[in-house]
C-alpha cells in the first residue's frame, strides 16, 4: 500500500544523512574517505584518533535507524515500521546524496534491530563486543552479530520481522565482501591498528 512506500521514503530520508562525514567534517579532520577503508563508519571514524567522533558517528548513524522506525510507527501505523527499517539501511548503504557511496550498515542495522525488537539488538551489541574482544576484528564482529541477531529475531519477533533482519543482515555482508576477503587473506586491519 501507498503508506509502506511513504514509510520507505521516510526511513531513505533519515537513513542517509551521513553522519561520518557529517561530524568529521565539522571536527575538521582529514576526509574520512581518503583514511584507512575510506569507508564513513564508526570504525573508520575511529582511524582518525578521534574516539569521540566515532563513538558520536556510531550513535547518531543507529539512532536514525531507530528515530526511523519509531516515526513511522507512530506516524502511520505499526506494520509501517518494517519498510521504514529497509528505507534507513538502504539509506545509509546508497545516500542519493553521496553519489549513493554510502557506509556498510552496522550502525543502522542495530538501530532498527533494537526498534524491531530490542532482544535482538542486545544479542547482536553482546556478540559485537564478545567477537570484538576476541578478535579485534570490527568486520567480522558485525558479521557475527548480524547473523545471530536475525536468528534471535526469527525467534523472538514475528516471521516479518526475521525475515526483514535476515535481508538486511545478507545485504550487509554483501557490503562487507571487500573485509571477508581480507579477514580470509588475514590482511584485515584490527580495531586500534591502522586499517
Ligand atoms: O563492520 C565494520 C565495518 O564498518 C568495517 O569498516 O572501515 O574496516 O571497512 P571498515
Amino acid at each position: 500500500p501507498m503508506s509502506s512506500y511513504v514509510a520507505l521514503l521516510l526511513g531513505y530520508l533519515l537513513g542517509s544523512i551521513p553522519f561520518g562525514l557529517i561530524i568529521t567534517r565539522f571536527a575538521g579532520t582529514q576526509d574520512i574517505r581518503n583514511i584507512g577503508s575510506g569507508n564513513i563508519g564508526a570504525t573508520n571514524v575511529l582511524r582518525t584518533g578521534r574516539k569521540g567522533l566515532a563513538a558520536a558517528t556510531l550513535i547518531c548513524d543507529a539512532l536514525k535507524g531507530t528515530f526511523a522506525v519509531l516515526l513511522a510507527a507512530w506516524l502511520i501505523d505499526a506494520p509501517a515500521a518494517l519498510p521504514a527499517a529497509l528505507g534507513a539501511f538502504l539509506g545509509h548503504i546508497f545516500p542519493v546524496w553521496l553519489g549513493f557511496k554510502g557506509g556498510k550498515g552496522v550502525a543502522t542495522f542495530l538501530g532498527v534491530t533494537l526498534a524491531l525488537v530490542w532482544q535482538a539488538g542486545i544479542v547482536f551489541i553482546a556478540s559485537w563486543l564478545a567477537v570484538a574482544f576476541i578478535s579485534r576484528y570490527s568486520s567480522l564482529s558485525a558479521l557475527v552479530a548480524s547473523l545471530l541477531s536475525a536468528v534471535a529475531a526469527f525467534l523472538l519477533a514475528p516471521p516479518p520481522v526475521g525475515l526483514l533482519l535476515s535481508i538486511l543482515a545478507v545485504l550487509l555482508w554483501f557490503m562487507h565482501r571487500q573485509n571477508i576477503a581480507r579477514l580470509l587473506a588475514g590482511t584485515e586491519g584490527q580495531i586500534g591498528g591502522k586499517g
